[in-house]
């Protein structure tokens, strides 16, 4: 039975942001010098923006990496909404989240390719689950691609309005036919503070098994992570806390679930090009 966020003493505090802080990515040294790999394993979501713009070309290679990203049979069931501060403003009425000079919207797109091809007729949540797939793999060469050129970015699913949890207010803000669905924004920018600490992240042996086997995770181990995140949530954002920003999605969640389901099921969304 799952429990709540803990409360947790000054001493406990103390000591989880002191493990938190001690955190690496765990490299075998004869790779430590592989550049690639850097970038992946040091990659940290940024929440602070040099006000500076990104550079035009930067942003351009960016969205490219996306655009290649693999996706089940190349369907590319995807679509990417590129936003200016500018633009952002004129469609939200408020600055990007973060106040980063950059963002995109990354929508499910199982529309378009129906224009041409019934891929997976009557199977709504395998179309869809093979988008979220597919948008998590651009997201993820966009992020790896801005890292390379010295952009640091966040994903976002709670924005306020422009993420998942807002899918219905956003079908109407853009203009989304049935079959299009918001997953995501990431917004960009240079880095306006240090890289932050890794946050804690659960061991390998905990996640990984090589016995073909699924293996329960050890209940001590959970809970040391629960109690890290709660310390490192507190560090990070003092007047905040983890069950406060959970509090925030429980909020949305329930029509967020609506929104989404009759964007994704609902029969006549599946008869537009019938
Ligand atoms: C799909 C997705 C949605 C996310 N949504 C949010 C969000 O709404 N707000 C936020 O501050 N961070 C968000 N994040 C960033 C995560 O909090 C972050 O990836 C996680 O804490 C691990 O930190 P790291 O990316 O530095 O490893 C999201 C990340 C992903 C992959």
């Amino acid at each position: 039975m799952a429990g709540g966020i803990p409360r947790l003493t000054i001493k406990e505090f103390i000591r989880s942001v002191g493990r938190i802080l001690a955190g690496k990515p765990q490299v075998p040294p004869a790779l430590a010098g592989n550049e690639l790999l850097q970038i992946i394993l040091n990659r940290r979501s940024l929440r602070s923006f040099a006000s500076r713009p990104i550079d035009e070309e930067a942003f351009a290679a960016i969205l490219e990496a996306g655009r290649l990203a693999p996706s089940t049979v190349n369907l590319q069931t995807w679509t990417f909404m590129p936003f200016t501060a500018e633009t952002w403003r004129v469609c939200f009425g408020s600055s990007i989240p973060f106040k980063a000079p950059r963002a995109v919207i990354l929508l499910g797109d199982i529309h378009r390719c129906r224009a041409v091809l019934d891929a997976f007729p009557e199977s709504p949540l395998v179309e869809y689950t093979l988008a979220v797939m597919n948008v998590s793999l651009a997201a993820m060469n966009m992020n790896i691609a801005a890292e390379a050129l010295g952009v640091a970015s966040v994903m976002l699913s709670e924005t306020g309005r422009s993420g998942l949890l807002d899918a219905g207010y956003l079908k109407e803000k853009l203009g989304l036919p049935g079959g299009v669905f918001p997953l995501m924004t990431i917004v960009f920018g240079y880095p306006g503070t240090a890289q932050p600490p890794m946050p804690p992240k659960l061991p390998l042996d905990q996640i990984s098994f090589t016995d073909g086997r699924y293996h329960e995770t050890d209940p001590a181990v959970l809970q040391d992570w629960l109690v890290q995140m709660t310390a490192g949530y507190k560090a990070m954002r003092p007047s905040s806390s983890m069950q406060a920003q959970l509090r925030v999605y429980q909020s949305k969640i329930g029509r967020a679930e609506e929104d989404l389901h009759s964007m994704i099921f609902e029969a006549e969304q599946r008869t537009i090009h019938e």
